[in-house]
Order: C-alpha cells, then structure tokens, then sequence
C-alpha cells in the first residue's frame, strides 16, 4: 500500500497550480523525476479532470495527485454585483470597455468534481480553501486514495488530521497563490512557514509537508530538519519549460531581481500573492470591499483574460511566491536534478 513516505523518491511535491500551470507534460515530468506532480483541478469541468488524468497516465507510470478547491456554489445577489462592477469600472474604462460582461458560470460544482475525481484515482488527492465532510473522506479512502489537506495555521491543520486526512501541507505566508484559510481571518493567517511548522509539528501526528518560498535544494533541507517529511514547491515550477502559463507572465518572473510580490484580494476576492502590478495598485483602495470568492475571481475572469490574450501583464493576476527572484528557467527534469543535488550539497 502506498503511504505519502513511500509515494515518491525525492521529497517533493510540485504544487498544483490552478490557471494552466500544471499541464499534464508537467505533472509527469515531476513524478517522472522522483517528484509528486500535482494537476490543479479547481478550474476544470469533470470531464476535463477525467480526460487530463488520462493524458498524465499516457507519459508516466508514476504517482501524481489532483487538487480541488472546496467550495459551494455562491448565492448571487443581483444589486451587490452591480456595486462590485462598479469597483472595477476604472480598471475597464483604462482597457476602453463600456462595461464589464456578467459571468454565466461562478465556479465548477465540486460535488461533480469530486465524482471525477474518484473516477481518475490519482494516488494522491489534495484540497485546500476548506475541509471535506467526513463522507467525502470516507470515498476518498475507499478507493485507496491517500488526502492532503491544506491548512494555514494550527486550528485547520488538526482539524484536517482529526477528519482522518493522510498528509496535512501547511501553507506559509510566503506562498504564491490563494491563501487556504478556511478559519479565523485570512488576514490573520500570516506565519512564515518556519514559524508556522514550530507551531503546528509537535500537535500533528501524520506527515507534514510544507509550503512557501521553497525555491532550492537548501531550503528544501532546512523545511526537512524543522519537521516537515516534504515540501511542496509552486513558483520553481512556474518557469519551467513544461510550465504552461502565459510567456509574458513566466517573463515577468524571470526578470524579478527582489521579492516583488504583494497580497491582494483585488483579483478574486480571497486573498493570493501575486507580483504587484498596475491592477493591484488600481484595485487597494477598494480590495477590502470586493465580494468574496468566486465572485470577485469570476467577475474580473473578462478582463484577465483579455489581459492574457495581449500579454498586459498590468491586467493579469501574476501569482507567485517570494521566493520569485530565485525563478529558473529549466525543463524539469533539469530543475529536480539541480534540488537534488543542492539538497545533497
Ligand atoms: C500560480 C499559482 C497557482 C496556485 N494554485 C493553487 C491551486 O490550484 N490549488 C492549491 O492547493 N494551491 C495552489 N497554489 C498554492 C500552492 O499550493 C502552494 O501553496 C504555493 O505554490 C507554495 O508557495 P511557493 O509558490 O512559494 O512555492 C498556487 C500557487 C501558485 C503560485
């Protein structure tokens, strides 16, 4: 039987990353290298996750996992999503539009995600934004599939260990991406992810792996001796090769000399870190009163990828992690060469 220890030889987990990341070339070069791939799955209908995992199985033999957000369908109100457009009607009027479309979809339903999942049955599923229902866990089990939860600070990470979870991946401030927090503030959810591991390690009792800022093989060896039995790494992967974001984006990332990045909820209405740009700067003003996710996220969905579409990096959400300057542009079978033999250095 698998267990997370024995999932894999290298003690990395490639973190899934929602938006077109993690093609399924890159989830099987990772485990191809020794790694844990990770498909994001937040954003995909069922059947995409069913035909992805396919793809995944026709390049490798090796474990990977799939990730979902757990969320519930938002109830809209029509009047509070006037108000909200009108947030971002200076961000509009700077890209010429008239107005802003009204999104026929708010967000994929997880019910159906989860189904597809279960059918996939990747070795590894991994969750974040909330936990599952003891149910959900149970059919996870069932069919020998092992579950992370994401947790960013001590409260959610026992919570997701009490639910039965295999794994628990605890999420450091220094994270690109979408905090996970599903208690308290996520405002107030701010340990690094040293500070978060002393905290949270000696109360866990099943694998801890940790997340944020994770860019090289000694990072990857300090995590280790503070506790953690993996890491879990999204920004390194970002400017791989097998990366599929967008070329300007993976550009901006190359060319980031400091730590350039900054929290917004601007962009979905939870709070992410990104590269600061013009939209984030536009939006600070207001990012405290944008409607909560997936509103917010599926609001600003035209304009991102209008953004994308004529590489505006001003306009896209350009998610990563502090660790940016440290980015590499590597396949990665050369970049999980490199942390190895960093970690052995
Ligand atoms: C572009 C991007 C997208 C992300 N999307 C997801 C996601 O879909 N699901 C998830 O659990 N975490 C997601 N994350 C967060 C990662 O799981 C992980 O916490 C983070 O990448 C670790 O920090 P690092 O980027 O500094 O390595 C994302 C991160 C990035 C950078």
């Amino acid at each position: 039987m698998l267990t997370m220890q024995t999932l894999c030889p290298h003690p990395i987990i490639q973190a899934p990353m929602a938006g077109g990341a993690t093609t399924p070339e890159l989830v099987a070069a990772v485990s191809n290298a020794g790694g844990l791939g990770s498909l994001a799955a937040p954003l995909l209908a069922p059947l995409a996750i069913i035909e992805q995992a396919e793809h995944i199985r026709r390049l490798t033999d090796k474990p990977f996992a799939i990730n979902l957000f757990v969320q519930t369908r938002p109830q809209i109100d029509f009047a509070a999503l006037e108000s909200a457009k009108l947030l971002l009607q200076g961000v509009c009027r700077e890209l010429g539009w008239d107005s802003l479309p009204t999104p026929t979809r708010w967000c994929e339903d997880f019910e159906a995600q989860l189904d597809a999942l279960i059918t996939a049955r990747p070795a590894v599923a991994s969750f974040t934004f909330d936990v599952l229902h003891g149910s959900q866990m149970q059919r996870l089990h069932d069919a020998g599939i092992l579950v992370v939860g994401t947790a960013t600070n001590l409260p959610e990470a026992i919570v997701w260990q009490a639910m039965g979870a295999d794994a628990v991946c605890l999420q450091g401030v220094e994270a690109g991406g979408h905090r996970g927090t599903f208690i308290g503030a996520q405002k107030d959810s701010s340990l690094g992810i040293s500070a978060l591991l002393a905290a949270c390690r000696p109360h866990l009792h099943i694998p801890v792996i940790a997340a944020g800022g994770i860019m090289d093989g000694k990072a990857i060896t300090d995590a280790l001796a503070a506790g953690a039995d993996m890491v879990q790494m999204g920004s390194a992967f970002l400017t791989t090769r097998e990366s599929g974001i967008n070329q300007a984006y993976k550009q901006r990332l190359l060319e980031a000399r400091s730590d350039t990045t900054r929290q917004t909820r601007a962009f979905s209405g939870r709070i992410a870190r990104g590269l600061d740009n013009h939209f984030m700067q536009v939006m600070a003003e207001v990012a405290d009163k944008v409607p909560a996710y997936p509103i917010q996220n599926a609001l600003t969905g035209a304009i991102r990828a209008a953004a994308a579409k004529d590489n505006r990096t001003e306009f896209m959400s350009l998610w990563v992690g502090q660790g940016v300057a440290a980015s590499r542009d590597l396949p990665v079978a050369e970049l999980m060469a490199v942390l190895v033999a960093e970690m052995q250095a």
